[in-house]
């Protein structure tokens, strides 16, 4: 469902989550809708970290909102990862408090995947839940962080340990916004949106002839309604959604062997993704042109398809040290021949010998 406006399409994808309904709108100028549901509020706290305020567009939505709506309290998480704790939480829950938030507040993160995992994770557990929206502010987020509800900060010990499904109320891409995006976190933003292109092989060659750059607001779209379409049938992740996982079983491992360093996440998911196809190849799934679309695509993309053999042994020692691994053993995410295309099954089981066979595949012994 698309319609025209000035500076380009606006997509408005409906989202249904359980008996929670909302709307992701991805184009210029989606932002400005926030105005609306705030003022249907009694006061808003605004949720974001200090380098998303480098983005124009960004520092746009929080003007908007502080001239539209009653803004309470602003609260600027440290960036990233450190922004996503226990501690943080309950500063941020006390400045709400303090700045006389109630359960008509609505929160607003503005951000990436990390400042809307938080945001929600606080509008999840404030007063016992209070509505929220994502304006994203990454590739990662518009994609995928943003869209879906599932909010949650870290433990010391575990990445996500401690979260809440808390669908938000709207969630606002502006592609603009990613204007000022580091080159790190544009590939992190494309190795998922190669996931999509993976799970959607439609979209693989507008995939591959982006050549790295960022995709335009049409792509941003696809790739979000994508997720939507997963997270409807699936909203609390017991089946279908597992699909998401697509590259990231070996991916998790790769960025683990990198000491969450080395590579991007993004990077890992596009070594993952290589893996999961070699992987399929091996066990007869998919044949040897759908792994070569697949590397052809992420080769376009600047991404890695090769890691060192020591990364990759690496990676496969770690893989399945997350949540992924069940008692049975790994479950992957993995391609099937149909026609001349594929589809995407989850939970299914590989013999260890063709997971062997593929890590040496993935190794380049030239690096
Ligand atoms: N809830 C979910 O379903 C889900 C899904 C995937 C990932 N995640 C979570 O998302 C997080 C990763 O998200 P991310 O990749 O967006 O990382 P991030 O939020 O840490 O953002 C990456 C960096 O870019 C900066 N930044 C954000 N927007 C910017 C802009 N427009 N211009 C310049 N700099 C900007 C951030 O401040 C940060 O330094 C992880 O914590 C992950 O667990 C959640
Ligand atoms: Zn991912």
């Amino acid at each position: 469902m698309t319609r025209p406006r000035a500076g380009g399409e606006v997509a408005v994808i409906p989202a249904v989550q359980g008996d929670a309904r909302y709307e992701v709108r991805v184009g210029p100028g989606v932002a400005a809708a926030v105005a609306p549901l705030a003022r249907a509020h009694d006061s808003v706290a605004i949720v974001t970290a200090r380098p998303v305020l480098r983005s124009p567009a960004a520092r746009r939505a929080l003007a908007l909102l502080s001239r539209e709506a009653n803004v309470a309290t602003t609260i600027v998480l440290p960036d990233g990862e450190r922004g996503k704790t226990l501690a943080e939480l309950e500063r941020a829950a006390t400045k709400l408090l303090r700045a006389g938030c109630t359960r008509r507040s609505l929160v607003v993160a503005v951000g990436g995947g990390a400042v809307s995992d938080a945001a929600g994770f606080l509008a999840a557990t404030f007063m016992r839940g209070v509505p929220w929206a994502a304006i994203p502010t990454t590739l990662l987020a518009m994609v995928d962080a943003a869209i879906g509800g599932k909010t949650a900060v870290n433990l010391p010990a575990a990445k996500n340990a401690v979260g809440a499904f808390h669908p938000p109320s709207a969630v606002l891409a502006d592609p603009a916004a990613l204007a000022t995006l580091p080159a790190r976190e544009v590939r992190s933003g494309l190795g998922e949106v190669l996931k999509y292109a993976a799970l959607r092989p439609a979209l693989l060659g507008r995939f591959a002839r982006l050549r790295g750059a960022l995709p335009d607001a049409a792509l941003v779209a696809e790739c979000a309604r994508a997720k939507v379409d997963v997270v409807r049938a699936d909203p609390t992740e017991r089946g279908e959604r597992k699909l998401l996982n697509l590259g990231h079983t070996f991916g998790h491992g790769v960025e683990a062997a990198g000491g969450f360093s080395r590579f991007a996440h993004g990077e890992a998911v596009a070594v993952g993704l290589a893996f999961a196809f070699r992987l399929a190849a091996r066990m007869g799934r998919i044949g040897p042109l759908a792994v070569a679309e697949i590397e052809d695509a992420i080769r376009a993309a600047g991404l890695p398809a090769r890691v060192t053999p020591a990364v990759a042994r690496r990676a496969a020692a770690l893989m399945g040290y997350d949540k992924k691994r069940t008692a049975a053993g790994l479950r992957w995410v993995l391609p099937l021949a149909r026609g001349a295309s594929w589809t995407v099954e989850w939970d299914v089981s590989a013999p260890p010998a063709a997971v062997a066979a593929a890590v040496r595949e993935i190794s380049d012994r030239s690096k």
